[in-house]
């Protein structure tokens, strides 16, 4: 059995999201962000998904965020407007425990529900497990593109993989 519970964002996870996304665009190239936002801006980030209807799920453990998932648009053009991206992040002293494959399962029925019709993971190349997880849920590997983020001094390549829902 399970000991966390997945539910729908709310606005007092904003400090814990922000500080789990912090962590992220701090130290590692998973994000391609360079500059964490604070409060506001997460806050604002999520009030336009919410907005626009879109899965946005946390993860929780007596009361404490352990991450979440959402998707969103995949580029903002109209065109585009049933393809998705999905985000996410886990604290990282959560990661291997199975809430990825949790928060994963439950945003795919979600943004089918939510009438997205396609998928995309865009992810940094050398994020294994984040590739790997996605594989297992039978995304297909569509694209990869070179030396496309600098960040530490370092430049990264993506992969693109998608699935249809
Ligand atoms: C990527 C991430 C969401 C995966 O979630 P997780 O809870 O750590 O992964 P799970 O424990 O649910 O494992 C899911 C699958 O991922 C793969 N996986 C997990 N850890 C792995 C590792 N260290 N190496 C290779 N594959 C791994 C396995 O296929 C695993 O399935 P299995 O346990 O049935 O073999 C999570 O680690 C995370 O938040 N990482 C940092 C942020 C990030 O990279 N986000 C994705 C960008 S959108």
């Amino acid at each position: 059995m399970s000991d966390f519970l997945l539910r729908p964002f709310a606005w007092s996870d904003v400090p814990a999201i922000t500080q789990i996304y912090r962590h992220y665009v701090d130290n590692t190239a998973i994000t391609f962000d360079t500059e964490a936002p604070g409060e506001q801006g997460i806050a604002e980030k999520y009030a336009g998904l919410l907005k626009l209807g879109h899965p946005v799920i946390v993860a929780e453990r007596a009361g404490k965020v352990l991450g979440y998932a959402y998707a969103s648009f995949y580029r903002p053009r109209a065109a585009y407007r049933f393809t998705c991206e999905d985000s996410i992040y886990l604290d990282p002293t959560e990661t291997g425990k199975g809430l990825g494959k949790a928060l994963l399962t439950e945003l795919l029925v979600q943004s089918k529900a939510h009438g997205f019709k396609q998928m995309l993971a865009v992810i940094t190349a050398d994020t294994a497990n984040s590739i790997a997880i996605h594989e297992k849920f039978g995304f297909e590997r569509v694209g990869y593109y070179k030396s496309v983020g600098l960040k530490f001094d370092r430049w990264h390549d993506i992969v693109h993989l998608q699935k249809a829902l």
